[in-house]
């Protein structure tokens, strides 16, 4: 069904894995919308409760956008890029209501890193690199990179990271809040499974709205807390939160229907 994806489905967890090895999954057009295509599928699909997204292959999680396909672009051409890319995958990545874990395997590179911060966390393999290395070809971050990595790990570090387009190893990023966890390569997915598994047991409508709620932080003009007011009285009219009071009361595990 798609060239350079692959998806799958067990336990309420839906993986995506970009699956262009040969290229070390680098995002050329064609990837992201197959990416923005999955992720809709994954969304409305009613027995996925959490994405995991990693890479293919054991060198490359993503090491960015395909230079290849925006070399000769024009300035307009690289607004487009740029706008394009973050509506149909980064932005709509960060605020899916179904959460995503970013499965770091390997190199996360510019828009690789990027697509990472988009998730709602990470967490990464030990031979996993980090970095945004665009200045080095005489570019900016323009998948949200600018913004998300100040967000994640403080202005000073993204400034360094940037302005050096160095890149900072799996430790380090632990250190620095970018990842959750750093495990073997052998582990990460078993450990994205563990981690999506505690959540598929929450009530998925609940968590959506704390992404939202979460989001509002990074939203201009927006207050946070009135977002999570809003969201929280409406946790009140849904037949999980009567299933998760109920079952609290009643001493037994919650069934949530997920409505
Ligand atoms: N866009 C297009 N192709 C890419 C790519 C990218 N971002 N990253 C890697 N590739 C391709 C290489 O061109 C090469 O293709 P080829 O075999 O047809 O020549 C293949 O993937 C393997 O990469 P290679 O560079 O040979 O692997 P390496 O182990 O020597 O180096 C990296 C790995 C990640 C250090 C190196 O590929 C790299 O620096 N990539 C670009 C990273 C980057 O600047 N990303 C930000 C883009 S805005």
């Amino acid at each position: 069904m798609y060239t350079n994806i692959l998806t799958s489905q067990d336990n309420g967890i839906t993986t995506i894995t970009i699956n262009r090895p040969s290229k070390l999954n680098a995002l050329n057009k064609e990837t992201i919308q197959e990416l923005h295509a999955a992720f809709r599928v994954a969304d409305l699909d009613a027995d996925t409760k959490v994405i995991i997204l990693t890479g293919s292959g054991e060198k490359a999680f993503v090491a960015g956008a395909d230079i290849s396909e925006f070399a000769s672009f024009s300035v307009t051409e690289g607004q487009q890029l740029a706008a394009k890319g973050q509506e149909l995958l980064f932005d709509y990545v960060a605020n899916l209501s179904t959460p995503v874990i970013a499965a770091v395997n390997g190199f996360a590179l510019g828009g690789g890193l990027e697509l990472a911060m988009a998730a709602h966390f990470r967490i990464a393999s030990e031979n996993a690199k980090m970095g945004l290395p665009e200045v080095s070809l005489g570019v900016i971050p323009g998948y949200g990179g600018t913004q998300r990595l100040p967000q994640l790990i403080g202005k000073g570090r993204a400034m360094e990271m940037i302005m050096t387009a160095g890149m900072i190893d799996a430790n380090q990023a632990l250190q620095y809040g970018l990842i959750n966890y750093t495990t073997t390569q052998e582990e990460l997915i078993p450990l994205a499974t563990k981690l999506a598994g505690k959540i598929t047991r929450n009530s998925s409508i609940a968590i959506g709205a704390a992404i939202k709620a979460v989001n509002a932080v990074y939203e201009d003009g927006v207050n946070g807390y009135q977002v999570e007011i809003e969201q929280f009285g409406n946790c009140f009219g849904t037949e999980d939160f009567k299933e998760g009071t109920q079952a609290f009361l009643e001493k037994r595990k919650a069934n949530f229907p997920g409505k």
